[in-house]
């Protein structure tokens, strides 16, 4: 029998159930549906619409319930349609006819969306205690690595020498960013819906604050279409998950193409790398690669969503039912993302000699040289033009700046002097570079400090 079945006179079809039904999905909310209904009628027996013995029967059955579910001895049935009909459905075949004032004052439209938001918030703390791990663990690699040095890229292009703890440091900011988004989200997420009813309240006297107060709610939605028709902060989580999932792709890209041979700047761990089934030489990224591979789903779960909610009128359609698995899904996903990255990340070997023969190479320092005549009293410009003119001599010559002779350097402007060698020299190049944000030992330890209070403050 359906909890809604009166003012039907015939079965729903069975394709009808099938493509109705959210069960199969939706029954990981039933935690967050039973502490629902356990404050909700609390509620209802403070404000006298139910009596306090039925309120008491009713949180006993659903805490029973709750443990049955637990220990798997509930079935759900797609007859009953989604979580909150077959949790009510096996309540009252459980405790009988007083679990049907259970949803007295309220619709299944504020129940679900009490429901979300009550997951939504759980989840996104999870998912922050996650993130804090990965950037904790950016922390420690890069206090080993303040003074390890690698060529910076623009273009894919060696550009200058930079830290390798600098290079590491430039995602832990954007994670940070990603923490703060999702801080962002649990605000959105955090206030009640339950009250709401179907779109306009209820002619019972509900206590929506003392409900708020119950569930830990900083405030309540203040109004009750808004309420039940509010998915933003389902939109909030999946685009910060998207651009958390962004940063982790990009992080992956390089780690692909440090681990290949040509960069050789790391190696992955056994244990987080595969093999092949046909070459018995390889080793491959593949952990880097699926995550890089499982951005794109995060991104269509939050495109996916957005059009679902761009279309409906106010208040409640049953579209939002499509809410779920694109959220639940975008969760899932960074919840095996981040502790793997994490780990590889943490195990991977770092190659210090090989990032320093590629910053050595490429001309990294040509910047550099060109500032050493600046500082000569040659305008910008013309310094410029004279250091391009000795890479070129340096590339038909297969050699490099460090290499010259000084009579080439004198050869090319008499401004050079034998100090030319040590103004080019990597290290020099690096330590000049103690602006604040810049990658000199010194800029990034004391942004190393900063990164470590976050952690700790969070
Ligand atoms: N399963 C529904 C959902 O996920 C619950 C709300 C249904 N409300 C309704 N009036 N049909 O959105």
């Amino acid at each position: 029998m359906k909890l809604w079945g009166g003012r039907f006179a015939k079965e729903t079809d069975t394709l009808t159930d099938h493509f109705n039904s959210s069960i199969s999905f939706d029954q990981r909310l039933y935690k967050q549906d039973i502490i629902g209904s356990i404050a909700h009628v609390t509620m209802l027996a403070k404000q006298g619409i139910i009596k306090e013995e039925e309120a008491l029967c009713i949180k006993k059955g659903l805490m029973d319930l709750l443990e049955a579910i637990e220990k798997g001895e509930v079935s759900f049935n797609e007859k009953m349609e989604d979580i909150h009909m077959n949790i009510e459905a096996l309540l009252i075949s459980r405790i009988g006819d007083v679990a049907k004032k259970m949803h007295t004052g309220r619709s299944r439209n504020d129940q679900v969306a009490l429901d979300v938001r009550l997951y939504v918030r759980e989840e996104v703390k999870e998912l922050q205690r996650l993130l804090l791990t990965l950037m904790n663990t950016l922390i420690e690699l890069a206090t080993d690595h303040t003074e390890t040095i690698m060529p910076g890229y623009t273009h894919l292009q060696r550009a200058q020498p930079i830290t390798f703890a600098h290079h590491l440091m430039a995602y832990f900011e954007m994670l940070k960013r990603d923490y703060k988004r999702l801080e962002f989200t649990y605000h959105t997420t955090n206030s009640l819906p339950l009250g709401s009813g179907a779109l306009a309240t209820t002619t019972y006297p509900l206590d929506r604050d003392f409900v708020a107060e119950q569930l830990a709610f900083e405030s309540i939605c203040e109004n009750s279409i808004d309420g039940v028709s509010d998915r933003d902060f389902c939109l909030d989580l999946l685009y910060s998950l998207s651009t958390l999932m962004m940063h982790l792709s990009r992080f992956s890209e390089e780690i692909i193409l440090w681990s290949s041979h040509e960069f050789h700047f790391i190696e992955l761990d056994d244990a987080y790398s595969t093999g092949s089934s046909i070459m018995p030489q390889k080793k491959n990224p593949d952990i880097a690669e699926l995550v890089r591979g499982k951005c794109g789903r995060v991104y269509g779960n939050l495109l996916s969503l957005l059009t679902t909610m761009k279309g409906l009128p106010l208040a409640y359609n049953k579209d939002m039912q499509e809410d779920k698995e694109r959220i639940f899904d975008s969760i899932d996903t960074l919840t095996m993302c981040l502790p793997i990255f994490t780990a590889m990340v943490k195990t991977m070997k770092i190659c210090p000699q090989n990032m320093y023969k590629a910053a050595s190479g490429g001309f990294t320092n040509a910047t550099d040289a060109a500032d050493y005549l600046v500082k000569k009293g040659l305008a910008f410009r013309d310094a410029h033009e004279v250091i391009g003119k000795l890479v070129l001599h340096c590339v038909t010559h297969d050699t490099s700046l460090e290499e010259l002779s000084l009579d080439i350097y004198q050869s090319i402007h008499p401004i050079f002097e034998k100090d030319i060698y040590e103004a080019i020299s990597l290290t020099t190049c690096v330590n000049g570079r103690s602006v604040k944000g810049g990658p000199s030992t010194a800029a990034v330890k004391a942004h190393l400090q900063k990164a470590r209070l976050f952690i700790t403050t969070h």
